[in-house]
């Protein structure tokens, strides 16, 4: 969908269609009409009066979320028209022009890579109507545009299969976005690994045909106002290794890379954006296979750290591969003003806050309300949850430093956080955010903006956070 700003008399424009955002009814011109049809001005609701060429949609409030859905709505109806321009007045609802370019662009979005027949995109434009061509409102369509690009490169990485995604391929696609971007991309083999005493990503990854990356992007912008690292666990397929995965429940497992492709997508927005930060990305691309030379249970691994995990579930493989890339990132990167991790973690942060949330855990609480108060600004839901002492008494080991699961069922994700904070540096522990996305990474059945298939979660919460980090 092409998005076009103009500061026309609304009448005078001309489009096939028009679609009108309606908060309320009373107000509306097809009042009684739209009363018949028994239309609400409530979120998703939508109407297309085809004679009139009208697309009406209900908002309950203004605010981004609710905005982003109506217009994501309203895009969604026009997409299944053969009309080619839509125009939308948007003189009373200005502030939200973010809102309205993001639902726009993320709702546009499909993944035709492997469907056989014509997959030719329509050309459809949404003209949208302000009062004024300012430079303001047009930097925020183009910041937009850019966010909403990142979202829907990390949906198309995750979308793609793990035959045709693994982690050389990973590799490529971060030259590529690096290159894209203009920005520096490093990226180290098993040798590297081996070398550097990374054993315990390593042996995540030993029963895969596929090398495991470490990738390692970096835009450094001159004046940069803070040093920040993003780390994702990038499992391009996690099968759950010798613990099996039950056939139900491996299945879109594809996405277990969701957290790496937030990683690659940002990093793309942040130096696309030219924002005054240096930002490293760094990214673990591992696949968890099974077979003869498959690490197992009761394996004692040895971290980057010289710390030593005891494996008891081969399924509780990304805090391996994290681990290791934590600590590469605080050794390889001086003064660190912030290290943030993504990953499709635990099942546990799905069942505990539901699939639309993320989990925030760390040991600054200002830190992580902040990230929180940045995810909802971006249109992302995301929420704390909190450690404790006697949780963190559940990953000790009885032969080692640290046990890769906990020895209570209860608590999963929170027990996956502490284990990470084992790799967190004494002196970074209160730098540090880890995000639990395996609920909002992969999107089963489709909501609001979001189709079936990877919805680039992370992105734009970070994006709103990065850029809120000077003020603190
Ligand atoms: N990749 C999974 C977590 C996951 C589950 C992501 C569902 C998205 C949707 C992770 O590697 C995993 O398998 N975790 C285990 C941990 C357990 C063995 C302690 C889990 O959540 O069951
Ligand atoms: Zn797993
Ligand atoms: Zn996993």
């Amino acid at each position: 969908m092409k998005i076009n700003l103009s500061s026309k008399s609304f009448k005078k424009i001309k489009s096939d269609i028009e679609i009108i955002l309606v908060n309320d009814l009373e107000e509306a011109k097809d009042k009684e009409l739209l009363e018949n049809l028994d239309f609400k001005a409530t979120d998703e609701a939508c109407v297309l009066l085809a004679e009139s060429g009208k697309i009406y949609v209900g908002y309950e409030e203004e605010n981004y979320d609710s905005l982003a859905i109506a217009i994501a709505t309203a895009v969604k109806k026009f997409k299944t028209t053969k009309y080619k321009t839509a125009k939308v007045n948007l003189t009373q609802i200005e502030d939200n022009l973010k809102a309205i370019v993001e639902g726009t662009l993320l709702a546009s979005y499909s993944f035709k890579k492997y469907k056989s027949e014509d997959t030719a995109k329509k050309k459809q434009e949404l003209i949208l109507v302000v009062s004024e061509e300012t430079a303001v409102l047009e930097k925020i369509v183009a910041d937009s545009t850019i966010i909403s690009k990142a979202v829907n490169k990390a949906r198309d990485m995750v979308n793609t299969t793990p035959a045709d995604f693994y982690p050389e391929v990973m590799a490529e696609v971060a030259k590529d976005i690096a290159e894209d971007a203009s920005i520096e991309c490093k990226v180290h083999g098993e040798k590297f690994l081996d070398r550097n005493h990374m054993h315990s990503m390593l042996s995540v990854g030993r029963a895969s045909i596929h090398e495991s990356q470490l990738i390692h992007l970096s835009y450094k912008p001159k004046n940069a106002k803070k040093k920040i690292v993003l780390v994702g666990k990038g499992l391009t397929y996690d099968s759950g290794g010798l613990s099996l995965k039950p056939a139900d429940f491996m299945v879109t497992m594809k996405s277990d890379k969701s957290g790496g492709c937030a990683v690659l997508a940002t990093l793309w927005a942040i130096a696309k954006l030219g924002l005054p930060y240096e930002v490293h990305g760094i990214v673990g691309a591992v696949e968890n296979m099974i077979g003869g030379d498959a690490y197992k249970p009761d394996d004692v691994l040895t971290a980057k750290n010289g710390k030593t995990i005891e494996v008891r579930n081969t399924d509780a493989e990304g805090r391996l591969v994290l681990a290791d890339c934590l600590c590469y990132a605080q050794d390889e990167i001086d003064d660190i003003d912030y290290i943030f991790d993504y990953a499709t973690l635990t099942g546990a942060c799905v069942v505990g806050v539901g699939q639309y949330t993320s989990g925030i855990m760390g040991n600054n609480e200002i830190l992580k309300r902040n990230a929180v108060l940045a995810a909802l600004k971006s249109g992302e839901y995301a929420t704390t949850l909190d450690f404790n002492r006697y949780l963190r008494k559940t990953i000790k080991s009885e032969i080692a430093d640290v046990c890769n699961i906990a020895n209570t069922r209860y608590g999963g994700a929170i027990t996956a956080g502490l284990f990470l904070d084992n790799f967190i540096y004494e002196e970074n522990k209160d730098k540090w955010i880890h995000f639990d996305i395996a609920g909002p990474a992969f999107v089963e059945s489709a909501w609001g903006y979001n189709p079936h298939g990877g919805s680039g979660a992370g992105v734009r919460m970070t994006v709103e956070f990065i850029k809120s980090l000077d003020k603190k």
